[in-house]
């Protein structure tokens, strides 16, 4: 069973408004408008949807904290587009495939918080997506589903596409806040959160597109019904799950959440490319803790990935195999992140590119004893609690455990004055 993606076409292109309604498109949305906004939000809250963007939030949760006075003049609803997590490309294909489910499920949501203005903030990478995006706006509105009076039930929705610029820290809820508002990206505090305190100041919901995109198959078959595509009910529905590096088949898959890793690595990936072997794999995108050999039965659900020690994160998993150099793997990454730091906090600003720069050292045979010290040092001050939001404990994780399940990678670069991979960094 895949409901978000079986009706994607092969080539790619998105479903028109005439497809997606010959295949039931837009009825979830009648039925929504004909529930009350509190039964829609218990509904996604009983499925046990949780965040897909990678933080994995209780999604109806979260609605329940909109205030739902109705002197409030203006609510918004924004889907957070911007995907840019390194390792991350399966919010790609429901942007660029199946664009109206996001848009029904916008509706949705819309309507349960009673928002009257809602935005997709786009990466702004990807054209293909902002135009099927588009189209899809107008097609909506022609059609009566967004715009004034929607079905002719008296609720309004106005949509707006918005590109980013290309800034991971614009993928932080409310550095993203903070650029729809025309102001530099840098997090807020929080509390307040966007669910009272968002967009302007006003009530604001941020959810991912896969989320979003859950929304109408919740509203059309139930809450049990998701709940139990799950191998594990406590996290529910289905999970779109990606595997790249050294395999045979990278790519993304709709499957039930809670498949372990071996069986998207071995299964749907078809297994490590001859010549190489499994070491280890970040189960969600780039800021989370590796997983290692003993961890490959771990089921890909929230909770599980948790007790393994690392964090479900996006759910696309990086492989790293025997022939790449963990330190220089790592080191990778965190050029990534020092150099989308927005600067705004002082341990991410400076410890970043302090962590980089010894990384780099390491890697070309100019480490000391003392540097990997230094290093389980950073991961503790730029670990939780110590910055404004989750990018540099987030940059941390992926180098916390490298140093755990590596180490002797680290030291050998130290006593061998070499990377033994060959690798140098210029
Ligand atoms: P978070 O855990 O602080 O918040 C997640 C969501 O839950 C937010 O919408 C927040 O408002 C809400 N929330 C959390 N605690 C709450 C509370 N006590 N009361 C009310 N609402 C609450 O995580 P954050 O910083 O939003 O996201 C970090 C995650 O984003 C990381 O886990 C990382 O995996 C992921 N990420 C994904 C990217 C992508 O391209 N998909 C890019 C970068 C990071």
């Amino acid at each position: 069973m895949k409901p978000l993606t079986t009706h994607i076409k092969t080539d790619g292109s998105p479903l028109s408004l005439e497809e997606y309604e010959r295949l039931g498109g837009y009825q979830a949305l009648r039925k929504a408008l004909g529930m009350s906004p509190a039964e829609i939000t218990a509904e996604v809250k009983d499925s046990n949807l949780k965040g897909r963007g990678g933080a994995g939030f209780n999604t109806g949760m979260k609605w329940s904290f909109v205030p739902m006075d109705e002197n409030i003049d203006t609510k918004y609803l924004i889907c957070n587009a911007d995907e840019m997590e390194p390792g991350t490309f399966k919010d790609r294909w429901l942007l660029e495939g199946h664009p109206h489910q996001l848009l029904e499920g916008m509706l949705i949501a819309a309507y349960a918080i009673q928002a009257t203005e809602g935005y997709v903030f786009l990466r702004w990478a990807y054209k293909t997506a902002a135009e099927g995006i588009r189209r899809a706006i107008a097609e909506a509105e022609l059609s009566g589903y967004l715009g004034q009076n929607i079905l002719g039930s008296g609720f309004h929705l106005k949509m707006h596409l918005h590109t980013g610029v290309g800034r991971y820290m614009c993928g932080e809820e409310t550095a993203l806040l903070n650029s729809l508002e025309g102001k530099r990206a840098t997090p807020r505090a929080k509390p307040p959160f966007p669910q009272v305190s968002g967009l302007f100041g006003k009530p604001t919901i941020v959810n991912n597109v896969e989320t979003f995109s859950c929304i109408p198959h919740i509203i059309s078959m139930g809450a049990d019904w998701f709940r139990n595509l799950s191998k594990n009910p406590q996290d529910g529905g289905t999970k779109i799950y990606g595997v790249s590096g050294q395999v045979k088949r990278p790519g993304a898959w709709e499957l039930p959440m809670g498949v372990t890793l071996r069986e998207l690595i071995e299964e749907h990936a078809g297994g490590m490319k001859d010549g190489f072997h499994f070491r280890g794999a970040l189960p969600g995108g780039a800021s989370t803790d590796f997983l290692v050999e003993e961890h490959l039965d771990v089921a890909m659900d929230y909770g599980s990935v948790a007790a393994a020690g690392s964090r479900l994160g996006t759910g696309t998993v990086v492989v790293l195999d025997d022939r790449t150099c963990p330190v220089g793997f790592v080191h990778n990454l965190e050029h990534f992140f020092a150099q989308e730091s927005c600067g705004w906090c002082t341990p991410c600003r400076e410890g970043l590119p302090w962590t980089e720069k010894i990384l780099k050292a390491l890697e070309n045979g100019e480490g000391r004893e003392n540097d990997l010290d230094t290093l389980a040092f950073h991961t503790k001050a730029l670990g939780p609690g110590h910055t404004f939001c989750a990018l540099a404990p987030g940059a941390m994780e992926p180098l916390q455990s490298a140093l755990k399940y590596f180490r002797q990678d680290f030291e050998q670069h130290i006593h061998e004055k070499r990377c033994p991979y060959g690798h140098t960094i210029h």
